[in-house]
């Protein structure tokens, strides 16, 4: 046999030997040889819960120990710290339970009278709400509720109860249903667009305060609230100014009206878990509901309790109700890491991860309550054996057996690692260089000026040792280079790719852009000319990504408004049950005012409807004969924005109808643009159904269908609505630079027959929460700072940062393939900052380390990189020998 015929069938046999052979003989499959860990036990007890079981299990096999959601968002820390996007969905869950939470707390208190009675949400608006928190945010929130303590809720849709009686028991609860099974759904697969509504305190077992309830772990964090002991820490009085106008172009009043209400605690800094105004439950199965294990972000409903009442001594701030967002748990991304900087404790999997000794563990976002949602890169000191591609990704470690786990899964280790000097070698100028001896380069570099003259003894041997390891380095480049000679041009090609390389006209724009942005402010923004007010359309890159929620909080008083206008006809009556009555300005100011005061992110958010579609009830006891249809104003624009205060404190919170300015609110591009695409043509707008359960009779013995079962509605999904460029909104209102979300919304005509445009929802995001991404991106992406990265994409690539806001320097500057960290600081990347600063320097003129921010190439592989051929090596021998 000649030597390649043999060396080639050695291979072969020995590949087969390696696949077929060697798993069978020598290794252990994964659930052999890993032991069982922390995520095990939670996942025994994850899967013996099923729809069908749950009603006979304890309460305790009914709920996961609160740590296994590690890193919960904590009120009082969320500007002070960053929430990355792993942790995204349970801040908008956050935001909403708190807004719903300021919504009720505020209309409760601000229509207290009796004559206001009526104008206080009826049966359907509680529904319609929770609806509208489910159909708004996929993704974000599968059930929202509002469940009221005993003997707290007075219902207005009973026409036999007097408006001073309360219900026993009420808790609507609407949750995206499972419709994969449902007769019109052909595809058999769910829709995401069925929402089921329940009243949990009608029928069987409607008694949620009872401690053998066994799923209301919302319930015991706020409530019973009878005794007043800690009313000074859990409640607090916010105070909202708001300016009516009743005519076009005229405000009631040139002041604004103040109201204070009692809300959510509002927690300084330093303040405890126990004044928090939104807590978290443990994950708990929802029985019989949705059959799934969840987790509720909840918040309280204050309410100034008995609301109607003579004796005036007895009232006092109550938690009346609790208002819940839930989440699966499967969804919430765990991290299984070991405890540090970025992980802290409690976290119930913290460690379970498997990276060897010579990596790092890095916990990836998206996994949910799986295994492997990490990666192990190399540690400071490290790098990627020439056979693999990058970091170990966690859930190939976890499917590996035992023998791959042993032999792979490490990086080797860097010798002759580098101290970042302390004296900044001078700059060097690029043509001097270049006629430069390699040994002047190498002293030039390495040696300050200052002290070049002389070099001490210490210097010397110092420089002697450097110039031995500088002249490996140069042996090793050399060696590249002719490597890379003998391979095809194309893959040069791709070193040399534009993309791979900074672009200094986007850095000069990038300049220009920032400058703009941090020049205009509230004093002199009015003497700036419109177009210097806004930013460049592709400034505001990723911002549909990045304030999605901000986005969905809009969206979601879009389908509100949408479902409340196509499907509550005024003054319906069915038998002791009232229909809902019209909307009532005080309403969708309270909407609006609850949007701001729920989210930080968010600077002002709005409501603008159409000319003469806002149609109000006529006043109680009218007498006048203009209004007994009801009012329909020209226009309704409720508007709330936030002061923000400089130092720590609470921010103001103002609301105003743009209806009272003299520029009418229609003629604005940005509300011409909306009604230009929606008024002649709705094609595109999904249908939601809605199947609400209600209770019979105020006492709830028992729950029954609405009378239009199922409500279906058509609302706008998020990708209708538009995000406007970066702009400064110099109005004395909201003073700042914001992105600006707007979705319409849609109501029946005045003959309801069909469906029309009846105006637009808008929020205000701010624009300094966006992150900017300087990397190299495809020529299509839409981004005015796509190039700007300062790395050295020869040896370097670069990652984008979350978190660092609108700033230069938000990414970082990785060593690429084959190129390792030269530096021995603990760091393993170069940071943006650093890059962008030092490069400052060099333009300047100014001593810096510019030129040595650079990756080199990996050193010669060690033993442990050849155990991979070791082994291919020893299986062919072994081949070879028995053939
Ligand atoms: C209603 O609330 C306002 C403001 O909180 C308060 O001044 C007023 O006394 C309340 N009215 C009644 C009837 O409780
Ligand atoms: C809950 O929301 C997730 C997205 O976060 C979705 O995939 C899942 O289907 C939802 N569950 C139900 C029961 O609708
Ligand atoms: C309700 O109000 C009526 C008078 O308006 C009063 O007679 C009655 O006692 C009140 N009921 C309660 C429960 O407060
Ligand atoms: C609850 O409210 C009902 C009707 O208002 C009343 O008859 C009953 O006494 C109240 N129960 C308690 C414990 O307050
Ligand atoms: C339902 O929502 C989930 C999660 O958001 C998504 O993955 C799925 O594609 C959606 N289904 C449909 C039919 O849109
Ligand atoms: C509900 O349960 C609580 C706690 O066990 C009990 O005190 C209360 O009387 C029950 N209420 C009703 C109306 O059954
Ligand atoms: C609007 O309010 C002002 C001030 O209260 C009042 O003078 C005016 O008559 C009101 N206009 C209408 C149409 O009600
Ligand atoms: C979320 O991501 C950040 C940044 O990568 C990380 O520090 C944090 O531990 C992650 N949290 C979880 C729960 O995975
Ligand atoms: C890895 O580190 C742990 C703790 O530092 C140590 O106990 C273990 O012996 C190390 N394993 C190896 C293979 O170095
Ligand atoms: C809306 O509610 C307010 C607050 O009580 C009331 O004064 C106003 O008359 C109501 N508006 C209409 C049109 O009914």
């Amino acid at each position: 046999m000649s030597l390649l015929v043999r060396v080639t069938l050695g291979v072969f046999l020995g590949l087969c030997a390696l696949s077929w052979v060697k798993p069978a003989v020598e290794t252990d499959a994964p659930f052999s040889w890993m032991r069982p860990d922390r995520f095990d036990t939670i996942n025994d007890m994850f899967s013996s819960v099923t729809g069908e079981n749950c009603r006979s299990k304890p309460a305790e096999q009914l709920t996961l120990p609160k740590e296994t959601i590690a890193q919960i968002p904590k009120y009082n820390n969320l500007l002070s710290t960053v929430i990355y996007s792993n942790r995204s969905a349970m801040l908008h869950m956050h935001n909403m339970a708190l807004n719903r939470a300021y919504f009720y707390s505020f209309i409760y208190q601000k229509l207290n009278s009796t004559f206001d009675f009526h104008y206080q949400p009826g049966l359907m608006y509680y529904y319609m709400s929770a609806a509208a928190d489910v159909s708004a945010s996929p993704g974000f929130v599968n059930a929202s509720s509002l469940y009221f303590d005993f003997n707290c809720s007075y219902p207005n849709w009973f026409s036999t109860l007097p408006f001073n009686t309360t219900i026993p028991f009420f808790g609507p609860r609407a949750w995206r249903a499972d419709d994969y099974n449902e007769p019109t759904n052909f595809l058999r697969e769910p829709t995401n667009n069925t929402i089921d509504i329940h009243d949990y305190g009608a029928g069987r077992d409607s008694n949620y305060t009872n401690s053998a309830y066994k799923t209301n772990s919302w319930y015991h964090l706020w409530m019973p609230d009878i005794t007043g002991e800690t009313d000074s820490l859990r409640k607090f009085t916010y105070s909202v100014g708001i300016k009516y106008s009743n005519t076009t172009g005229h405000f009631t009043k040139d002041e604004f009206e103040d109201t204070s209400f009692f809300g959510p605690p509002q927690p300084s800094q330093t303040d405890g878990d126990q004044s928090l105004p939104v807590l978290f439950t443990a994950p708990y199965f929802d029985c019989g509901r949705s059959n799934k294990w969840i987790v509720s972000a909840t918040a309280p409903v204050v309410e100034y309790f008995p609301r109607y009442s003579i004796y005036i001594h007895l009232r006092r701030p109550r938690f009346v109700a609790v208002s819940t967002m839930d989440i699966e748990f499967e969804r919430i991304d765990m991290n299984q890491c070991p405890l540090a900087e970025g992980n802290p404790s409690p976290n119930y999997f913290a460690g379970t991860a498997r990276c060897k000794n010579t990596t790092m563990c890095e916990p990836i976002s998206g996994y949910g309550f799986r295994r492997g949602g990490y990666q192990c890169v190399c540690q400071p000191g490290y790098y990627y054996p020439w056979y693999h591609d990058g970091p170990f990704l966690g859930w190939e470690i976890e499917e590996a057996t035992r023998e791959e786990y042993e032999v792979g899964f490490d990086c080797l280790a860097v010798e002759e690692r580098q101290v970042i000097p302390n004296v900044m070698p001078e700059f060097v100028e690029r043509k001097k260089r270049s006629v430069l001896s390699k040994k002047t380069e190498f002293l030039e570099m390495t040696l300050p000026k200052a002290l070049s003259p002389r070099p001490s003894p210490r210097q010397k041997r110092h420089l002697v040792a450097r110039l031995k390891d500088y002249k490996e380095k140069r042996l090793r480049e050399k060696r590249r280079t002719l490597v890379a000679r003998i391979k095809r041009d194309t893959s040069r090609k791709i070193h040399r790719n534009k993309r791979d390389a900074v672009d200094e006209v986007a850095v000069i724009r990038f300049d220009d852009i920032l400058t703009r942005k941090y020049q205009t402010n509230a004093q002199n923004c009015k003497s700036k000319q419109a177009h210097e007010l806004f930013l460049p359309g592709d400034a505001g890159h990723g911002v549909e990504k990045l304030f999605e929620a901000q986005g969905r909080t809009a969206l979601r008083l879009a389908h509100f408004l949408s479902n409340f206008l196509q499907n509550v006809d005024e003054y319906e009556e069915f038998g002791n049950l009232r229909g809902d009555r019209r909307l009532n300005e005080t309403q969708i100011f309270s909407e609006v005012l609850a949007n701001v005061m729920g989210d930080f992110k968010i600077k002002a958010s709005g409501v603008f409807f159409d000319r003469y579609k806002f149609r109000m009830s006529p006043p109680i006891n009218n007498t006048d004969p203009r209004f007994v249809d009801g009012i329909t104003r020209e226009f309704f624009g409720p508007y709330a924005y936030r002061i923000e205060t400089k130092d720590e404190g609470l921010d103001f919170f103002k609301a105003i109808d743009f209806a009272g300015f003299e520029d009418y609110y229609v003629d604005a591009s940005w509300y011409r643009d909306m009604k230009a695409r929606w008024a002649t043509n709705q094609y595109g707008l999904k249908k939601f159904t809605a199947k609400p359960m209600i209770r019979s009779n105020p006492g709830g013995t028992s729950s029954i269908r609405f009378e239009y079962y199922p409500l279906t509605y058509r609302a706008p999904r998020y990708e209708d609505g538009e995000w406007l460029r970066p702009q400064f909104k110099c109005d004395d209102m909201v003073n700042d630079w914001v992105v600006t979300y707007v979705v319409p919304f849609f109501g029946k005509n005045s003959l309801k027959t069909k469906i029309e445009f009846k105006g637009v929802v808008t929020v205000d995001a701010k624009l300094d929460y966006l992150d900017i991404n300087q990397c190299p991106s495809e020529f299509h992406s839409a981004n005015s700072f796509k190039n700007t990265a300062r790395c050295h994409f020869e040896s370097q690539y670069c990652v984008p940062l979350e978190g660092k806001r609108f700033t230069r320097g938000g990414y970082k500057c990785e060593c690429r393939q084959g190129y390792e960290y030269p530096f021995n600081d603990l760091a393993w990347f170069f940071d943006g900052q650093t890059m962008e600063e030092e490069w400052r320097k060099l333009t300047a003129g100014q001593p810096n380390r510019y030129a040595t921010l650079k990756c080199r190439i990996a050193g010669a592989s060690s033993v442990a990189a050849s155990m991979l051929m070791v082994l291919v090596l020893s299986s062919l021998v072994t081949v070879w020998t028995r053939t």
